[in-house]
């Protein structure tokens, strides 16, 4: 019997159980109901109150009480006067942090983090990420109107730049391209371990002496590249602007004549060929599929017929249907631009339509914040 058979049936009968109060009685009073309700009470309940829960969280840091914190337990009066909050507001955001898992205090008033916040304090990229949300919250202000109205102008699509533009930009905006794209690759470079980290765990990238890093932005996985296999031959490929940027950080980290610079938009111009892997990282999911095609077939022309080409980023359903994360990532992309979330099994299917001979998705230790896909030319 199908999937589908067994999926249908179990709606009939939670449909049944929810229509009838005797049975939602009997689930709320009988030993395994109880401890069934409880759970969905607590799921509904945080997902009424996520909104309060981010807001929090991006209290913390920009108050900056994970680095208040990250070196030791403080007592709670030298966490007040850091703060400087008027009591109440300082009770409110004490508790709100405890209650959601990011402090705790002991018995004789010292707080510290917790596991939960020692992750958050220990990472750049997750701080760096929280901050810039605030566009993002500012942009979903109004969701319905969001949903409904056809290109909405939003921040988070003017903060990325390279992303198509909605509206008509104001010759400022247009002025700013530069500082713009300082700003994105900033923010990309400092987030970029969270990525890469489990892309060197699931790849082993001494097979090949030649990488091409398309949209590689400031040569963050160059430079790592550079520096793990010395010798090899490294490039960088991403716009202009960004190339600047990219520039001075090659320089700084004393790699100028192993890692090439490539201004390009790899929508207009060629692929540069002979290198024998082309790596994207997060640059696909930021696209529609159309464009997605395009650079995947400018990729696949490229590569000689033992090249290889590398995807990592945060892919839909990738630890199993549904989960959470997925809707971060559709509605960040979507207001964002045209971009989207996909599976492995949607890029695989990409790949082949682009030309590529065979694909596989690679194992992963955290693919909640990375998936990789391998295929061959
Ligand atoms: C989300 S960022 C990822 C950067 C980097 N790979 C990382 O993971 O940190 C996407 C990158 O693609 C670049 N990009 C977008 N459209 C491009 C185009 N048409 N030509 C070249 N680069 C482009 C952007 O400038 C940006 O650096």
């Amino acid at each position: 019997m199908s999937a589908n058979f067994f999926r249908s049936v179990k709606r009939k009968i939670v449909r049944g159980i929810f229509q009838s109060d005797r049975f939602k009685r009997y689930l709320e009073t009988s030993f395994f109901g109880q401890y069934f309700v409880r759970r969905q009470a607590v799921k509904s309940f945080d997902l009424m109150a996520g909104f309060v829960y981010s807001q929090i969280l991006l209290c913390c840091v920009k108050l900056n009480i994970f680095n208040f914190l990250k070196d030791g337990p403080k007592d709670i009066g030298r966490m007040s006067d850091f703060l400087n909050l008027d009591k109440a507001k300082f009770d409110c955001l004490f508790m709100g942090a405890s209650a959601i898992g990011l402090i705790e205090k002991d018995e004789d008033d010292v707080i510290d983090l917790t596991v939960q916040g020692h992750i958050f304090a220990n990472d750049k990229g997750l701080l760096a990420l929280i901050l810039h949300h605030e566009m993002f919250y500012r942009d979903l202000m109004e969701p319905v109107a969001f949903l409904k109205e056809k290109d909405m102008e939003t921040s988070l699509n003017k903060y990325w730049g390279y992303v198509e533009q909605r509206g008509v930009p104001s010759d400022a905006e247009s002025e700013q391209k530069t500082e713009n794209a300082k700003r994105y690759s900033e923010l990309m470079a400092i987030s970029q371990p969270l990525v890469t980290d489990q892309l060197f765990s699931a790849y082993d990238f001494t097979r090949h002496t030649s990488v091409l890093d398309v949209g590689g932005g400031k040569a963050s996985f160059s430079i790592r590249l550079a520096k793990f296999i010395p010798g090899i031959n490294v490039a960088n490929l991403d716009l202009p602007e960004v190339c600047e940027e990219a520039k001075k950080n090659v320089k700084q980290a004393g790699l100028v004549d192993a890692i090439k610079i490539i201004p390009s938009n790899f929508f207009e111009d060629e692929i540069p060929s002979g290198y024998d892997l082309v790596t994207l990282i997060r640059v696909l999911y930021d696209h529609s599929e159309e464009s997605v095609i395009k650079l995947l077939q400018l990729i696949r022309k490229s590569l000689s017929s033992n090249g290889k080409l590398l995807i990592a980023e945060p892919m839909a359903n990738n630890i199993f249907p549904g989960i959470s994360c997925d809707a971060y990532f559709w509605f960040y992309l979507t207001v964002m631009g045209k971009g989207r979330p996909r599976s492995s099994k949607e890029l695989i299917a990409l790949l082949r339509d682009s030309g590529f001979s065979k694909a596989r998705c690679l194992k992963t230790t955290l693919p909640i914040q990375t998936g990789v896909v391998l295929a061959e030319a």
